[in-house]
């Protein structure tokens, strides 16, 4: 179902599926969407809920039904991080599994850097710890200007040849025009405001070797942005963790492809917690 709550005036919106048939006593994974999408990029997730789990996915600050922030006030990732909180504390969710997929997985850095004693484990998909380099944030500052030039649907082109991997681009035509509709949805302001906090946010390496909670690394083998070398190194760096690599899937490795990205998931959510 979809939801939300209000925070310091702003709306958050979320999908949830927690329902009658979910006991009181679930456990809570969170699961935070990647750029420029929202919440909507989970539904073949929120579609496999183990028993005794309730999965919750937030629309991001300013992406899907959730609000911008102040205009005025420089965006940095910690946004996400505290958006995060208030949302935790709003549904009475002490601890929680947090899992983030690219940008989704640098919310759920900054979470574990501001609030470590919220995550109670972590799932980290198709993501990267490391601060962007001097070009990655020349290459921000393209992606600006394409936006200013040619709005979300000039972002969606740019960014199409790295988001999907070579067999869906050759086979899951659907998969891709989802992704292309769901990121016209989003405001080119918030769009805007997200190329900041992704150009901005601080490296997150020196976390991993003291992440003390269970992880589940994952990625997918055709992932051309965060590739499978760069997924290994992260899993190496975080003691305990476990690895997934997706054959057949690229960046988005979740909707490229759900069954085994649900199934690896499930399986770590059934043995480690
Ligand atoms: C994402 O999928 O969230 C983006 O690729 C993240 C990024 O550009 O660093």
């Amino acid at each position: 179902m979809r939801a939300h709550i209000q925070h310091g005036g702003r709306f958050i919106g979320y999908l949830d599926d927690f329902g009658a048939r979910r006991s009181p006593q679930a456990k809570t994974l969170v699961l935070l969407h990647a750029f420029p999408l929202a919440a909507e990029m989970w539904r073949p997730q929120l579609e496999g809920v183990p028993a005794g789990w309730r999965f919750v996915a937030p629309d991001l600050r300013g992406f899907g039904q959730s609000a911008p922030g102040d205009a005025l006030a420089p965006p940095s990732v910690d946004d996400y991080a505290r958006d995060l909180v208030a949302l935790l504390d709003a549904l009475g969710v002490g601890r929680a599994v947090i899992g983030g997929l690219s940008m989704g997985g640098y919310a759920a850095f900054a979470l574990l850097r501001l609030a470590p004693e919220r995550v109670e484990g972590l799932v980290l998909a198709d993501t990267k710890p490391e601060a962007d380099s001097e070009g990655a944030r020349a290459d921000r500052d393209a992606m600006l200007q394409t936006l200013e030039r040619g709005g979300a649907e000039a972002v969606f082109e740019r960014m199409k040849p790295g988001l999907f991997g070579r067999t869906t681009q050759a086979t899951r035509p659907a998969v891709v025009e989802k992704i292309r509709n769901l990121v016209l949805a989003q405001p080119p302001s918030s769009i805007a405001a997200a190329i900041q906090r992704l150009k901005l946010r601080p490296d997150a390496t020196p976390l991993l070797p003291d992440i003390a909670v269970p992880a589940l690394v994952m990625g997918g083998a055709e992932d051309q942005i965060t590739p499978p070398d760069g997924i290994g190194r992260m899993r190496a760096a975080i003691p305990g963790a476990e690895l997934a690599i997706l054959p057949g899937a690229g960046h988005l490795s979740n909707l490229e492809a759900p069954a085994d990205f649900n199934a690896a998931l499930v399986r770590f959510l059934e043995t480690r917690f």
